[in-house]
């Protein structure tokens, strides 16, 4: 069956970068006094700025991203007896979806379960989330850092990560947790990153370790884009066979 957005309305994912709302909420509240004491009309413009950036963020990371990654999962083509990894996991918006496409396959979640990087962020909530979409008997979520994954090389068939590794601190590191991911991946396996920041360097960098079909493209207007935090693109690639 093939899962449409309205499936995800049981569970609950929350939002990422929840810090995003009070701050986007005071800039709104400041730019609207200063516009209406002033009656000039730059704040008023800000306001209104503000006020799309929060309508545009909710519906990338409620709705957006979910069917963004349908797309991309439906385009892997998966057979149902993959192994799938997914670093930084939060509450399971992309390893779900995946671990629904899997018969005989298993989904696995790394995460630390930063709140600050997505609101409710546990390794409860994830569970619960893949009991109420029945796909529990699929799934395993590990805590770790994805810098030091603790898997033996060649482990996964696929390995899928959604605005997660930016969140590592220094592009040094956030190289580790690339190479970490090809480390894991079987000869001829594929991998799919989706992030906010880095993505030129993570192209270079999988290039450079041979990986082949290194690919890199926006993801359009369903998934965060401009401002301070970036704009998300897909890096793909394969593991040489
Ligand atoms: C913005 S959330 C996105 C979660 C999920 N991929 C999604 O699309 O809903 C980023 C996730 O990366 C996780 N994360 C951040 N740094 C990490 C690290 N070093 N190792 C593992 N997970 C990490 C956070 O805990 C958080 O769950």
């Amino acid at each position: 069956m093939t899962p449409g957005p309205t499936d995800h309305k049981k569970a609950s994912y929350g939002v990422d970068a929840p810090a995003f709302f009070p701050l986007a909420l005071l800039g709104l509240m400041v730019t609207l006094i200063a516009g209406i004491a002033s009656r000039r009309p730059g704040p008023l413009i800000g306001a209104a700025v503000l006020l799309g950036s929060i309508g545009f963020f909710l519906h990338t990371t409620r709705r957006g991203k979910f069917l963004v990654w349908r797309e991309l999962i439906d385009g892997l083509r998966l057979h149902g007896d993959e192994r799938i990894l997914d670093l930084g996991c939060g509450r399971g918006a992309v390893l779900l979806s995946a671990a629904r496409r899997l018969t005989t396959g298993h989904a696995v979640g790394v995460d630390i379960w930063s709140r600050t990087d997505q609101s409710g962020n546990s390794p409860r909530t994830a569970k619960e989330n893949s009991e109420i979409e029945g796909v529990q008997d699929r799934v395993a979520l590990t805590t770790a850092d994805m810098t030091a994954l603790p898997f033996p090389a060649a482990t996964f068939d696929v390995v899928v990560s959604n605005v997660a590794i930016h969140n590592i601190r220094g592009l040094r590191r956030r190289l580790v947790a690339v190479d970490e991911a090809v480390r894991i991946l079987r000869p001829g396996g594929r991998l799919l990153i989706a992030d906010l920041r880095s993505t030129g360097a993570y192209v270079t960098r999988l290039e450079s370790i041979g990986m082949v079909n290194v690919q890199r493209r926006g993801l359009g207007w369903r998934m965060w884009w401009g401002g301070p935090w970036g704009t998300t693109r897909l890096v793909t690639a394969r593991k040489a066979a």
